[in-house]
């Protein structure tokens, strides 16, 4: 076997696309699965933004386009970024991405040096992590705690910083915990970064997804406008119920969202323009659909919790926002990992440990609600016959 780049081999991607795998394998052997593994939400996209990317395709939106986006969507989302964040970005400040996980790429690649430090929150999305290990920079986890009901806190960050840091990344509502950041901590960590010169990318996919019952929304953006040294990652697949369409937002300081820009258009050209049309229809069209999931998620939320909390052994905290609970297995005897192949294995309920997303997590295990109410309590009553069995 020839022999790759050294980067090649810190690429570690994400580890659900391999949980899927084996799941898709038990599948096809004839095994019926109930699903919590993937933060993939199961409504479909509404029928609006469907019709409108298929008029868009009869309509002839089939070619090359601004590698920055279409003009129309990008003044769509900086007027919806005034109306939720009181600012209203440049054009020049807005990039319209192939889904939002390319923007962690572009942003690290674009910010930050070989051997610079990045702090990211641990547990923490995983492609944090690969792209981090892939650009040859080092990845300093800030522990999120149970005790603090897994919000990220200044006083944790702010020991980790050091003349080598470049970038914070922080994601409020957090994928996998749940967590909100308290807007005193998020004002702290701007203060501390604008005053070290550090940029921070805040990953807001989650930001319409914040439960009204706990705590509220705030970003860092709302201070620096993102003129300075904040950028925001956004996107359309968990608002909108659009993860196979592929399409993100960032909005950041303009010389950097120049670069990114320049990297996407070696990398990708451009977003589809049919894809971009669609877009422009969720920002724009009827919100009801995005209300009725972010209620039915939130009635889940409750049933998933509250039924966690019953079986002996395991304790979770209500999440705040997201699609995530992120209970703490231990007082069963048994790591995460244990747990979800006694699930998997016996039980037919697909989750992941919360060993896939970090060094802080091996109690956890991540349970997306992305399932009916009856399949969450469906589970539930497997994982409790499940539990009882094992003696
Ligand atoms: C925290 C977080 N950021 C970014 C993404 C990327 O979203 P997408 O690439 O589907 O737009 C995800 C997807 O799961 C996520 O959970």
């Amino acid at each position: 076997m020839l022999k790759l780049s050294n980067a090649a081999y810190q690429i570690d991607g994400q580890p659900m696309f391999k949980v899927l795998d084996q799941v898709q394998k038990l599948e096809r052997e004839g095994k019926k699965i109930l699903h919590f593994e993937l933060g993939e939400p199961d409504f479909d996209t509404p029928t609006n933004i469907v019709d409108v990317g298929i008029e868009s395709l009869r309509n002839g939106d089939t070619h090359y386009t601004n590698s920055m986006g279409l003009f129309e969507l990008r003044e769509s989302v900086a007027e919806t970024t005034l109306k939720s964040r009181g600012f209203k970005p440049d054009l020049s400040q807005v990039l319209i991405t192939p889904g939002a996980n390319a923007i962690i790429y572009y942003a690290i690649r674009c910010i930050v040096n070989e051997g610079e430090e990045v702090i990211v929150p641990d547990p923490g999305f995983p492609t944090y992590f690969s792209a981090i290990k892939f650009c040859g920079a080092k990845a300093i986890p800030v522990p999120l705690r149970e005790k603090n009901k897994h919000q990220l806190k200044f006083d944790d960050l702010k020991k980790l910083i050091t003349e080598k840091t470049k970038l914070i990344i922080i994601n409020s509502p957090s994928n996998p915990t749940g967590s909100v950041i308290a807007k005193d901590d998020i004002s702290k960590i701007y203060e501390l970064c604008h005053e070290k010169g550090i940029f921070i990318l805040s990953d807001e996919i989650y930001s319409r997804s914040v439960f009204k019952d706990q705590g509220e929304f705030y970003s860092p953006s709302m201070i620096d406008h993102c003129n300075n040294n904040v950028l925001i990652l956004n996107g359309f697949s968990k608002a909108f119920a659009m993860t196979g369409w592929r399409i993100g937002v960032a909005i950041g300081p303009q010389h950097l969202i120049k670069k990114m820009g320049l990297l996407l258009q070696t990398i990708n050209s451009c977003v589809p323009p049919f894809i971009q049309k669609a877009a422009i229809e969720a920002i724009n069209g009827d919100q009801s659909s995005v209300r009725m999931m972010t209620e039915e998620y939130s009635e889940r939320r409750k049933v998933l919790v509250n039924g966690l909390n019953s079986i002996d052994g395991i304790r979770c905290h209500m999440p705040s926002g997201s699609i995530y609970a992120f209970p703490n297995v231990s007082g069963l005897g048994m790591t995460g990992e244990e747990f979800v192949d006694l699930m998997l294995n016996n039980a037919g309920i697909a989750l992941l440990p919360g060993s896939s997303f970090g060094k802080n997590a091996d109690d956890f295990v991540r349970i997306c609600y992305v399932n009916s109410i009856k399949n969450i309590q469906l589970a539930l009553s497997k994982m409790k016959e499940t539990l009882k069995n094992r003696g």
